[in-house]
């Protein structure tokens, strides 16, 4: 009797977004979760200037020690290029001595990057021209959910309840007719970005121009949402086992201690905390849970995503945005919420891994 040969999956983590230590810190989780008596893995880093490198396993490649931030460098490994034919599905290894190997048989990628270049179906497009099966959202639901702007559309034609806003496209300032619509305050953010950067709460008119400036800093698309007064609400959305319909988890809340909204600091820096499951009547639970999945079904999204949403103090519930590869450290809220809802963390990999392998590549 032969044994199977085991799955080999490519972790590739790091990358050139803002979120490349949290990406770090989420592959050495998924590294440690995975069984190695089932799955080889290949952890490929790509570095801040977006270098690519089969790096080793190295604990603190992957693991905030003291206050040194996990990162990938040029000299954590072998310089890997993925070649980009379908026929071949391989990664080859580009040794700084002799010349190029191949790690032939890569059966599945998990992009574990979050933000530009790796959640927006940059990758996911790459992956796709090279043939190989991914964990996670298509290029397009990637993209869709990337933009802010895209994420509300879709939604709402799903009739899902989205709050008021205007999208400022380049050179386009707010018009007087949508600060009347809009009100004060107005959270001004870039419609493709994360982790809060570029965000910023206006109170007055006078401060708007400012705020415009620093949210185009990172994008030249803004967004001008009322602000709603409401708690912060998440939900983990996994596909269906068996495709059908995806499901969701318990949901969480977040408090975001003496912050007066959830900013960067608040989310990485020990600021908030969270109740799971978060303490809502049935009814709310359900309504949020609802339109979490037709969220994920609206973008066309696979594998996961992380939905979050405002609930007001009348239960009136709206969507924020979605993510379609959250945070995946020991602390983040999508492990965390599936945890609560029976599903451990090594449980919520194999089944990434397996949903991505039922799927394949390529339009299905
Ligand atoms: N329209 C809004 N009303 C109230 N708070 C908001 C609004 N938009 C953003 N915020 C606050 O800013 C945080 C970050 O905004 P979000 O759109 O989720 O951007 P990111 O993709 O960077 O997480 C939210 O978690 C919330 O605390
Ligand atoms: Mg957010």
């Amino acid at each position: 009797m032969t044994t199977p040969r085991k799955i080999r999956v490519a972790i590739v983590f790091g990358g050139r977004s803002s979120e490349h230590a949290i990406s770090c810190v989420s592959a050495g989780s998924i590294l440690r979760a995975l069984d190695p008596d089932q799955y080889e893995v290949l952890p490929v880093g790509i570095t801040r200037e977006g270098r690519w490198v089969l790096s080793g396993d190295d604990p603190s490649t992957f693991a905030i020690t003291g206050r040194t931030l996990p990162e990938i460098t040029a000299a954590s490994g072998s310089g890997v290029v993925l070649a980009a034919d379908p026929t071949a599905t391989e990664l080859i290894v580009r040794e700084p001595t002799d010349g190029f190997s191949s790690l032939a048989g890569v059966d599945v990628v998990f992009p574990v990057l979050h933000g530009a270049y790796g959640e927006d179906g940059t990758i996911q497009g790459l992956l796709e021209m090279a043939g190989l099966p991914y964990v996670g959202a298509n290029v397009f639901a990637s993209a869709a959910a990337m933009d802010k702007e895209f994420t509300k559309k879709l939604a709402l034609a799903e009739g899902i309840p989205v709050g008021p806003y205007a999208v400022l496209r380049a050179g386009v300032s707010l018009s007087e007719a949508d600060k009347e619509r809009l009100g004060l305050p107005v959270f001004v953010k870039p419609s493709r970005a994360g982790s809060s950067h570029g965000i910023t709460k206006v109170s007055d008119w006078a401060d708007l121009d400012d705020a415009v400036a620093t949210a185009r800093r990172i994008d030249p698309k803004v967004l001008v949402e009322a602000a709603i007064v409401g708690r912060e609400i998440e939900c983990g959305v996994l596909e269906g086992e068996a495709g059908g319909t995806p499901e969701a988890s318990l949901l969480a809340e977040i408090h975001v201690g003496d912050h007066d909204w959830y900013d960067f600091e608040a989310k990485y820096l020990g600021g908030g905390r969270y109740d799971i499951p978060a303490d809502l009547p049935a009814e709310v639970t359900r309504q949020v849970q609802e339109y979490a999945r037709r969220t994920f079904t609206a973008l066309d999204c696979a594998g996961l995503a992380r939905v979050d949403f405002f609930v007001t103090a009348d239960h009136q519930v709206y969507l924020n945005e979605i993510n379609t590869m959250p945070g995946m450290t020991p602390t983040s809220m999508f492990p965390l919420m599936w945890a609560a809802t029976g599903l451990e963390y090594p449980k919520v990999v194999d089944r990434l891994i397996r949903t991505a392998l039922r799927r394949g590549s390529g339009l299905h």
